[in-house]
């Protein structure tokens, strides 16, 4: 027999996932992974919009007007999290950021209390970055509404795959069939694994380039070409993605040093010789220059779309909040 009881919930659980049979049958945005064409190639579309609108001097909507989003970094940041307040407030959402120095986190409380806590408050959206993989997905099953992963340890930053992806498609034409080259750090990063199972279920042919020691044990699985040789991987790249070496993750030695890594692996106009004329070269920032990438390379406009894939952030944001409360916009009569 229980002992206790479970007793009425505190809230009704909020009816977030859009009616099935729409494009984007999703409650949360926890991962590219599960993701399908269809799913992607709607969301891109969205931001393809959004990319136009913020182009305008006009640029905020009410659509989302009433809405709460509260963004939850335990992490820093500079890009993901500045263009996701920018996104909501575009949509005329109430925005409310939070960072682990200013919280109780500090004082011991467990992130399941926290999503407890900010669950009362009742927020539409929630948008996290967290140092371990998994803690977005935990504290979504605890929240009643849509959660965005913004970056989770090394597993997953699914925002910054799609923002990479229009970047591709608005630069390129297209993402099927581009030979996209992913450089440098791979093991601890979550941008190139979001972008791997993206670009892989979008039919782009995905080339990794790294040291052996700065790939993931399961890279045999991930369905990519894998390559030890800059001049050799560069063969025929369309799209060429630089990464930074994430140091704070990395326990133990790695490599040589900041300077032979630089020598073999950080890409110059030398190297870049060896992709295709029209290659373009990207990074998801913060870059490291003069290691895994010179600074005449990040800054030569013909080339980098290095700005244009922060410009893209906002868009693909705003299209992944105005999806994710499509919903409850419905419920509203909105
Ligand atoms: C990335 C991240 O946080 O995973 N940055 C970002 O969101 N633009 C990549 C990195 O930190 O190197």
């Amino acid at each position: 027999m229980s002992t206790h009881s479970t007793g009425p919930a505190p809230y009704p659980r909020a009816e977030v996932s859009p009616p099935s049979g729409e494009l984007f049958p999703h409650k949360h945005l926890l991962g590219i992974w599960g993701l399908d064409p269809t799913a992607i190639k709607h969301l891109l579309d969205t931001a393809d919009g959004y990319a136009e609108q913020n182009r305008q001097a006009k640029k905020s909507t009410d659509k989302c007007e009433g809405l709460t989003q509260i963004n939850l970094f335990f992490e820093n940041s500079t890009r993901t999290l500045m263009s996701f307040e920018i996104a909501g407030k575009r949509l005329g959402m109430e925005v409310t950021s939070m960072s682990t120095g200013t919280s109780s986190i500090k004082k011991g409380e467990t992130l399941l209390d926290t999503a407890a806590t900010l669950n009362a408050m009742r927020p539409d959206v929630l948008v996290m970055r967290h140092a371990d993989s998994g803690a977005v997905k935990l504290l979504s099953e605890k929240m009643d509404c849509a959660v965005i992963n913004a970056g989770d340890g090394r597993s997953e930053h699914p925002t910054q795959a799609l923002l990479d992806a229009l970047t591709i498609r608005r630069r390129k034409g297209r993402i099927h069939g581009q030979t996209i080259v992913i450089s440098g750090d791979v093991a601890h990063s979550r941008v190139a694994r979001s972008n791997i199972y993206l670009l892989n279920a979008m039919g782009a042919r995905v080339r990794l380039v790294a040291p052996s020691t700065l790939l993931p044990k399961d890279v045999d699985r991930l369905g990519v070409e894998i390559c030890h040789r800059m001049e050799e991987g560069l063969e025929g790249a369309d799209v060429v993605m630089m990464l930074r070496l994430q140091q704070e993750r990395m326990q133990g030695a790695f490599l040589p040093s900041l300077r032979e890594y630089y020598q073999f692996w950080g890409l110059t106009h030398e190297k870049l010789k060896y992709a295709k004329e029209d290659v373009l070269v990207m990074h998801p920032g913060p870059m490291n220059r003069g290691v895994e990438i010179s600074s005449d390379v990040a800054d030569d406009l013909d080339r980098s779309a290095i700005e244009e894939q922060v410009e893209m952030g906002v868009a693909v944001r705003m299209a992944c909040l105005d999806i994710l409360t499509r919903g409850l916009r419905e419920e509203d009569g909105q």
